[in-house]
């Protein structure tokens, strides 16, 4: 449902202007009587004044889309002299004393729920989704992290419809009522915000297992899922057992109830959410077979469950004061969830994977109109600070506190973090001061990691002396303006490097520096001759490093002894190769395959099968956004057609190469998902691609070896990397093997997601009519987030030639059909907006036509307080 609409600008709520919640509320009883249209909530709530707030004679409850039913306070009937609706949906109670019981009824529409906040109906089943404000849609209630309370929940539904009925804590009470109706009663015992609060109702089914923690508490645990779903569900299992087993070992954190249940849905604005012992999982992060999940999709399930579960103690017992201090739960979360994955299987591909996504998706945020600090000082709708900057680079900043005092330190300062804030809602301060404690260093200075937005530039220059044997490395830094940030101060940045001598042997003098002043010298004595510095190792701080020359990138590429800088010194040398042939194309000169770039992907292919997985990364070419970001002003046309050149003359140069490594690597066996395997399949996919780009027989061949691999069918990874190969071809097969698909799938929703995602985002001339044609196919639907993503995303965000398309149709298309879903799901509707805010990347005729777009969406009445801010701060 559209929310209402700002005539006058909404508010912007700012972190200087918290104030303690002049109410505290330690018990919440909730009764849920679950119906489509009428579903009946009654709260009853023990309030008692904060004697940390300043005094208040009323008191004022959050509220939004609830039918006030009644209101009792301490047993006696409210009336109209004591009960004010506020705008906006709150509700006011005047002239209340110190501690009291307040009880309301409200009623509420799940079915009329298509913002997918608060009580919703998905294909026929109940879901709540609270956070960031979504309790505020259920019942009345001081909506805010701060307020922390024990809940007790009774579900009351039709047994038919609904045998199954969820909440969070653990389980006390069931039986049966008259009229075919059951109830059920869950009884938690941690105290807890609203936004963690969850229910799950419908007609699933559940996989079950057991865990026992170190301490004996046997946990039992179920995942539930719609009926046909629960062979699917063995992934999400597995990765919750070693989740829990991990934080364990790693933290000395254990699970704290009797139960632990996941459920799954498919309409759902997010990946997943952590509510207490009783998390709600996307299907897309938990359903996965061989036949219909990627490889991929096997390695994201297992990064989110281990997320959500890992919130269990950082964001749930240890909680946000105010959402300003998000990131101190997802920061923190994010940086556990990569820690956990990385110790599963390859930890250099799992960090390059990670850094990829940084510079994809926070990069672009920190130099855009959205650009906030780790912790932002302002928003107007906290949906849009869910962002890459509270996640990615909080969790970057996490690691960095970490590698600044150590790995022991770090343990010892989550360990005094916990001890001091269990069951308290805190700041990114009291995080940062545990630390600080702890290890008995100062970070006062780090914490402006937290406070500054923009990626800080690196500059590096060095110098030899040879008659001394002295090596100078100077570190320069600098972080460009944000919107409301004109000045920039510098931040520590902690720089692991290691020194490679001309041989190719690594020096002595390998270790940490740090740079905390806008330019400081470090230098190595008695070298015997010019090393070439390894910087930035294991990707040790969030920068943009510069001044490395061709020479010396290529060099590390080929020799230096931590595996992330030699991929990424093959990355900044691809980078600087493509931005010359950019130029070239922009000069209509004929292209040429650059020598050093053909000799780094040969040797590349040479070592393939020592470390296949790092391989497939190592061959990958930096994206054309990426491109795009390094160019002052981008050029779409010139960059597609620079990188399609490129990989049809690299597929060309190493044909031969590249069928033995797609033939040798052929699987037989059974599908396995083990980091080996999947390595074997990443780079065998990435052979074909290049294959099949080749010029003449080649490229026919390799297209030849899509279509096979195609209809071999062996499991989702092989199928979608063939359909990918020839959706982006001109193949006669094309069409057919899309057709194929389709009818295959088109009853699995998160394959035929594959589908769409796969055209919208297939650079060819077409592209925009098929996403078009796709947007009025009966399959597609606007109320489905993971639809609406899987084209309108796919298309905006992943196929920046057509997106960009001169005559402007791309940008017309997103403005249209952001205005469609606002109308829908206005959380959805602002995050698909980002792509036409980077109109300063553009040319000047592309930057109008995009601003034309946003200014159309702003136009649009009753537009949402979310949209119209992403809108708004865009046009800025
Ligand atoms: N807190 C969730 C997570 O990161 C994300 C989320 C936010 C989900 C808001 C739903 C709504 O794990
Ligand atoms: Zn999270």
């Amino acid at each position: 449902m559209a929310e209402t609409e700002p005539q006058s600008p909404p508010p912007t709520i700012r972190r200087e202007d918290y104030r303690p919640p002049a109410f505290l509320v330690d018990q919440v009883d909730l009764h849920l009587a679950l119906h489509p249209t009428a579903t009946r909530v009654k709260a009853k709530l023990a309030l008692r004044r904060n004697p940390a707030a300043a005094p208040a004679a009323d008191l004022e409850l959050d509220g939004e889309a609830l039918t006030l039913l009644a209101a009792r306070l301490d047993g006696a009937p409210l009336g109209a002299d004591r009960l004010a609706h506020l705008p906006g949906g709150g509700l006011r109670v005047a002239d209340v004393p110190a501690a009291f019981t307040l009880e309301t009824e409200v009623g509420i529409s799940p079915e009329a729920n298509s913002e997918l906040s608060g009580l919703y109906l998905s294909g026929g089943n109940y879901f709540t989704q609270c956070e960031a404000e979504g309790f505020r849609r259920i019942t009345y209630f001081p909506d805010r992290p701060d307020v922390m309370a024990r809940y007790t929940t009774t579900l009351e539904a039709d047994r038919a419809a609904c045998p199954v009925l969820l909440s969070n804590g653990n389980p006390d009470g069931a039986g049966e009522l008259p009229d075919g109706r059951h109830w059920a009663r869950w009884v938690d015992p941690h105290p807890k915000p609203s936004y963690l609060f969850a229910v799950v109702a419908g007609d699933l089914v559940a996989m079950r297992d057991r865990f026992t923690t170190r301490s004996g508490r046997k946990v039992a645990l179920g995942i539930y899922v719609r009926k046909g779903d629960e062979d699917a569900c063995g992934h999400a299992m597995d990765s919750l057992k070693r989740s829990m087993a991990w934080d364990e070992d790693t933290y000395g954190l254990e699970y704290d109830l009797d139960v632990f249940n996941i459920a799954a849905v498919s309409d759902f604005n997010m990946g997943a959410m952590e509510n207490k012992g009783l998390n709600v999982f996307n299907t897309k992060y938990i359903l996965a077979r061989p036949e219909t999940a990627t490889d991929a999709d096997y390695e994201g399930i297992e990064t989110v469950v281990a997320h959500e579960y890992f919130h269990n103690w950082t964001g749930n017992r240890v909680t946000c004061r105010d959402w300003f201090q998000l990131s101190l739960k997802e920061g923190l979360t994010v940086f556990r969830d990569q820690h956990f994955s990385a110790d599963q299987g390859s930890a250099a591909v799992k960090r390059i994977g990670d850094v990829r996504r940084l510079r994809a998706a926070q990069f672009p945020e920190d130099a855009g109109p959205m650009a906030h600090p780790v912790r932002p000082d302002s928003y107007v709708e906290i949906n849009n600070f869910y962002t890459a900057t509270v996640y990615q680079k909080g969790a970057e900043v996490v690691r960095m506190m970490r590698r600044l005092i150590g790995e022991a330190n770090f343990r010892k300062g989550m360990d005094l973090y916990i001890a001091r804030h269990d069951n308290q809602a805190v700041t990114i301060e009291d995080f940062v001061r545990a630390m600080q404690d702890a290890s008995g260093t100062d970070l006062s200075r780090f914490a402006r990691w937290y406070a500054q937005a923009g990626t800080p530039a690196l500059r590096v220059r060095d110098a030899f002396d040879k008659a001394s044997g002295r090596y100078t490395l100077t570190l320069a830094q600098s972080t460009p303006p944000t919107p409301g940030q004109p000045e920039k101060q510098p931040v520590p940045i902690p720089v692991a490097m290691g020194l490679i001598g001309p041989d190719g042997a690594e020096l002595p003098g390998a270790g940490l520096l740090l740079l905390e002043e806008a330019e400081q010298g470090f230098t190595f004595e008695g070298l015997p001759a010019k090393p070439v510095p390894s910087l930035l190792r294991g990707y040790s701080a969030p920068v943009k490093l510069s001044g490395l020359s061709l020479e010396q990138l290529g060099f590390l590429a080929a020799h230096d002894t931590d595996p992330f800088v030699r991929w990424d010194s093959a990355q900044q040398y691809a980078t600087a190769e493509m931005l010359r042939l950019v130029e070239e194309v922009r000069s209509q000169k004929p292209l040429a395959l650059p020598e050093g770039l053909a000799a780094i992907f040969g040797a590349a292919l040479d070592r393939a099968m020592e470390d296949p997985a790092f391989a497939a990364e190592a061959l990958v070419l930096p994206s054309e956004d990426f491109v795009a970001d390094q160019m002052a002003v981008a050029d779409p046309e010139a960059i597609h057609a620079m990188r399609q050149f490129l990989r049809g003359a690299l597929g060309t140069r190493f044909s031969p190469r590249l069928a033995a490594l797609h033939g040798a690597l052929e699987e037989t066996g059974p599908y396995r998902i083990d980091g080996a395997s999947i390595g074997r399949r990443a780079l065998r996919n990435a052979s074909l691609a290049y294959l099949a780009r080749a010029e003449g027989a080649a490229g026919a061949e390799g297209l030849a070896r899509a279509e096979q691999q195609f209809e071999a069918g062996r499991n989702m990874t092989d199928v979608l990397a063939a359909l990918r190969v020839l959706a982006d071809s001109d193949s006669p097969a094309r069409q057919a093997a899309l057709d194929a698909f389709h009818g295959k799938w088109r009853h699995d929703d998160l394959v035929l997601d594959k589908w769409f995602a796969i055209q919208a985002s297939a650079a060819r001339p077409d592209a925009l009519e098929a996403v078009r044609a796709l947007a009025r196919h009966p399959d597609f639907d606007l109320r489905n987030p993971n639809r609406a993503r899987s084209l309108i995303g796919a298309f905006a965000a992943g196929n920046p030639a057509r997106f960009h398309d001169a005559s402007g149709d791309g940008y017309r298309f997103l403005a249209e059909m952001v205005i469609a879903l606002d109308a829908v799901n206005t959380q959805v509707a602002a995050r698909l907006v980002s792509p036409l805010g980077l109109w300063k990347r553009q040319d000047a005729a592309r930057g109008a036509l995009m601003r034309a777009g946003l200014e159309r969406i702003l136009a649009r009445p009753g537009l949402s307080k979310g949209t119209y801010e992403k809108v708004s701060k865009s046009l800025a």
